[in-house]
C-alpha cells in the first residue's frame, strides 16, 4: 500500500490538498480531523465539559465512529448516523481540540486510521499522521501557513456558507487551537523528522498540489 501523510495546523489547506492529491492518484482520502470532530459532537450532545477528562475517557468508548465513502466523498458515521453536516461549527472545532488531548479518544481513533491505511492506498491528513499513526508512510508532508493567512481562508469559507463571523475571533481561535495541538502531552502536532515542509502562505492550491505530486512515487 502507498501511504501519504499530510500534517499541519488548522486552516493550512490540508483537506483541500489531500482530497485533490487522492483524486489524481486514485487513492482514498482519509480526513482524521473529521473523526475527532465526530467524537467531539458526541461529547457535546452528551453535555460533557471539555475539561472533564474522566467522563471524556468513559463516554468516548460509547461512540462508534466509522467511515464510509459515497461518490468518492468520506462520510463519517457516529453510531450509524451521518454527521458530516454537523461537525464544521466553531463549537465542534473547539471541543475537538480539547477532547483530542485525551489518550483514550486518540487510541480508539488511531486504531481505526491504521486499519484504513493497511487496507488501501491513502492520503491521510491530520496532526500526528507522520509522527504517530503512519510512521512508515511513503511520503510525509508538513503543510503550514501563517496564522493571518489561515484565519482569512477560514473567514472566506464561512462567509461563503453564509455564516456570520468575525475574522479576529477566528484568528484567536486558530492560535489557541494551534497552541493546544502543539503542546499536548500525547502526539502533539509537530513536523516529523522525515517530513517535507511546505509553507502555503504565498502559494496557490494548484502550486501546492503540483509540488506534492512531484514528490509522489
Ligand atoms: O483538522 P481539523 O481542524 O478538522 O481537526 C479538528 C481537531 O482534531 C484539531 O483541533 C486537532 C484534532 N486532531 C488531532 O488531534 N489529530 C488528528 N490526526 C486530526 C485532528
Amino acid at each position: 500500500m502507498y501511504n501519504i501523510a499530510i500534517d499541519g495546523p488548522a486552516g493550512a489547506g490540508k483537506s483541500t490538498i489531500a482530497r485533490q492529491i487522492a483524486k489524481r492518484k486514485g487513492y482514498i482520502y482519509v480526513d482524521t480531523g473529521a473523526m475527532y470532530r465526530a467524537m467531539a459532537l458526541f461529547l457535546l450532545e452528551n453535555h460533557i465539559a471539555p475539561d472533564d477528562t474522566e467522563r471524556i475517557s468513559q463516554k468516548s468508548q460509547e461512540a462508534d465512529i466509522s467511515i464510509i465513502y459515497e461518490n468518492g466523498e468520506q462520510v463519517v458515521l457516529l453510531n450509524g448516523r451521518n454527521v458530516n453536516g454537523l461537525i464544521r461549527t466553531e463549537e465542534v472545532s473547539n471541543m475537538s481540540s480539547a477532547s483530542s488531548v485525551n489518550g483514550d479518544v486518540r487510541k480508539k481513533l488511531v486504531e481505526l486510521q491504521q486499519k484504513l491505511a493497511k487496507e488501501a492506498d491513502v492520503v491521510m491528513d491530520g496532526r500526528d499522521i507522520g509522527t504517530c499513526v503512519l510512521p512508515h508512510a511513503d511520503l510525509k508532508i508538513y503543510l503550514t501557513a501563517s496564522s493571518e493567512v489561515r484565519a482569512k481562508r477560514r473567514y472566506d469559507e464561512m462567509k461563503a456558507r453564509g455564516d456570520v463571523c468575525d475574522i479576529d475571533v477566528i484568528k484567536k481561535d486558530i492560535e489557541e487551537r494551534d497552541y493546544r495541538d502543539m503542546h499536548r502531552d500525547i502526539s502533539p502536532l509537530k513536523q516529523a523528522e522525515d517530513a517535507v515542509l511546505v509553507d502555503s502562505s504565498d502559494m496557490t492550491i494548484g502550486e501546492v498540489i503540483d509540488k506534492i505530486m512531484g514528490m509522489c512515487g
